[in-house]
């Protein structure tokens, strides 16, 4: 649930709907053996925080919970038009209202649909309920540096690049850096150059 002004229900969000893909609010009934088995897969968490910990069903379960009753975030499965497989999520938040301001965070769980172009139809839909349906002036996320897909997911979206964390994470062995995105709502783009040097 989110707590927004808007002409949205935010307590029922609406499903956003792609060509391919459509996104609908995950509840605690959602969680099956495939979304816990993409959050224990070391291929699907390898840059995920969530890694350091096992994931039951009902681990899982208690956080689609916490999301549902949080005003400020909404968790948006991600399913296939063509048979509503639940493919991976997208999430929306924790949303900073005073300053319009979101983080964006994304999973495709099912590895074999990677590199089909599922992530960046998710990442478009969330974007325009960001900007349009929302009205927020800017969304924010982050990768680690050596993760291309993530990588080449938000710049391909238009997410550019606002800082570097240097070696931020420890990631198989070594240090990596810490990619931090922005991507400003394009109607506000004539705001952007500000002299604060
Ligand atoms: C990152 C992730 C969401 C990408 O999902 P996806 O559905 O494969 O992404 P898309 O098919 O939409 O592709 C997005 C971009 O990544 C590129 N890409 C896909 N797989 C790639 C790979 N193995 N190596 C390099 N680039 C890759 C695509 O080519 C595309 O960029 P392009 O159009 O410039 O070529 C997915 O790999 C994932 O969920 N990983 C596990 C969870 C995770 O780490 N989430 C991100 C946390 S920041």
């Amino acid at each position: 649930m989110m707590n927004v002004p808007t002409t949205i229900d935010l307590n029922n969000p609406p499903v956003l709907r792609g060509k391919r893909i459509y996104l609908k609010e995950l509840r605690p009934s959602d969680v099956n053996a495939a979304y816990c088995r993409w959050m224990n897969d070391p291929g699907v968490n390898q840059y995920l925080e969530s890694r350091f910990q096992p994931a039951t069903e009902k681990s899982i379960k208690r956080f689609v919970q916490g999301v549902l009753d949080d005003p400020n975030s909404c968790l948006f499965g991600i399913r296939l038009r063509e048979n509503d497989e639940h493919i991976g999520n997208i999430k929306i938040g924790p949303i900073t209202l005073r300053h319009y301001l979101a983080e964006v965070g994304i999973l495709i769980g099912e590895k074999r649909l990677w590199g089909k172009g599922y992530a960046s139809e998710a990442l478009n839909l969330l974007i325009e309920f960001a900007f349009n349906g929302l009205k927020l002036h800017k969304l924010s996320a982050g990768c680690y540096s050596v993760h291309e897909s993530s990588f080449s997911l938000f710049t391909k979206s238009g997410f550019e690049v606002d800082g570097v964390r240097k070696q931020h994470w420890f990631s198989q062995g070594k240090y990596v850096d810490g990619i931090l995105f922005g991507l400003i709502n394009p109607m506000h783009r004539k705001q952007e150059k500000q002299d604060w040097k």
